[in-house]
């Protein structure tokens, strides 16, 4: 609400004005909106799409991944890269995680890679990004695709460079939980490689250049311009979240890192914190003391991917990836927003340091 409140002419007008001229799919906001939006991250094309799981999988199907390939990916994450990974025939391989960072642990990456591997879909956990230079110079060894998933992590920078500008290929969300957030689903790929932005655009108007002449097999996938209305009055106080965003997660560290595991960013990164996420001893019972007192928590994510039943065809049994075995029973994500006050923070602090007395 406090938001809205900071946006509200721009967003009235954009709407309203959308209303008029009615067109809904495709309208000029799109294209203005992909305009900004790659121009904030330093990359020469965005193209906007339905969500974030489409934009994985427009970028696997422009990457040429098919049916046996094999994708590394992390297995403690959202499930959205792993499904669309298994969704096109193609086998998630999952590789465990860092324990400080949650994000694919760069020294277990070579041992994974096979004569089947075609591309790594790195997540960047709680919107902090993982070792891309490292990550990249691995790929280039084995020419595999680097396809960065920059749902959690838009608006966060690595070694000075901001989230999704970092590999070949980036995708990432905008549903409203996001640190920019739409008013529903929307979504975006990123690429400097015009051959690539070409085909994405293809893809996501079922595979054609010219109506009705299809040269690929594509989806349905385009942003609305309502959304893409919303994301411009957004984007414009995008900068000033993000700086918000980092003062509440710092503030959090400060007050907790003696009681608590807290987030462990490394020197080179800059966290959008996209959820702020601690670690604690009987997660269940903390989780009901702040609930008790009327505080939200979440946990990111309950059960790693390669013990989800969706994916138990892969036989990546219980105890193989013992890290993130581990941190699915301990991670709680407290409440995070840029317009959270020190008092309202405050309260929380508190009430976190009694629950874990
Ligand atoms: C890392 C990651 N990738 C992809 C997605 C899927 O995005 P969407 O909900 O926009 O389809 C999510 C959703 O939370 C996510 O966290």
């Amino acid at each position: 609400m406090d938001q809205q409140l900071n946006i509200r002419t721009e967003l009235e007008y954009g709407l309203f004005n959308n209303l008029r001229h009615g067109q809904y799919i495709l309208g000029t906001e799109v294209f203005e909106l992909e305009k900004q939006l790659a121009r904030f991250i330093g990359v020469k094309h965005c193209i906007s799409v339905g969500s974030g799981t489409d934009a994985l999988l427009l970028s696997l199907l422009a990457a040429d991944v098919s049916a046996l390939d094999e994708v590394i990916t992390s297995p403690f994450n959202f499930i959205a890269a792993a499904q669309m990974i298994a969704f096109i025939g193609a086998k998630p391989v999952f590789v465990d995680i860092d324990p400080e960072t949650y994000n694919l642990d760069v020294n277990l990456l070579e041992a994974a890679i096979t004569p089947q591997t075609r591309a790594i879909i790195p997540a960047n956990l709680y919107g902090q990004c993982a070792d891309y230079d490292s990550i990249n110079a691995i790929a280039q060894t084995y020419r595999l695709m680097v396809i960065e998933d920059a749902t959690q992590s838009f608006g966060a920078r690595y070694k000075n460079r901001w989230s999704g500008s970092l590999t070949q290929m980036s995708c990432t969300g905008f549903t409203p939980s996001k640190p920019l957030g739409a008013y529903g689903d929307a979504g975006a790929c990123f690429t400097n490689d015009d051959l690539l932005a070409d085909k994405l655009r293809r893809l996501r108007v079922h595979g054609q250049k010219e109506r009705y002449h299809h040269e690929l097999i594509g989806i349905n996938s385009r942003l609305d311009t309502i959304q893409a209305n919303v994301l411009l009055a957004k984007l414009k106080i995008f900068p000033k979240e993000i700086t918000a965003r980092m003062e509440v997660g710092n503030r959090y560290t400060e007050s907790l890192q003696n009681k608590v595991k807290t987030p462990v960013i490394q020197s080179y990164n800059q966290s959008c914190y996209s959820q702020y996420t601690i670690e604690v001893d009987e997660r269940d019972l903390v989780r009901d003391k702040l609930a008790k007192r009327g505080i939200p928590t979440a946990v990111n994510y309950p059960l790693p991917l390669h013990l989800q039943p969706a994916l138990s065809y892969l036989i990546q049994d219980k105890g193989s990836l013992p890290i993130a075995e581990a941190a699915s029973k301990r991670v709680l994500s407290l409440p995070m927003d840029a317009y959270l006050t020190p008092e309202m923070q405050q309260e929380i602090i508190d009430a976190v340091k009694n629950a874990v007395k």
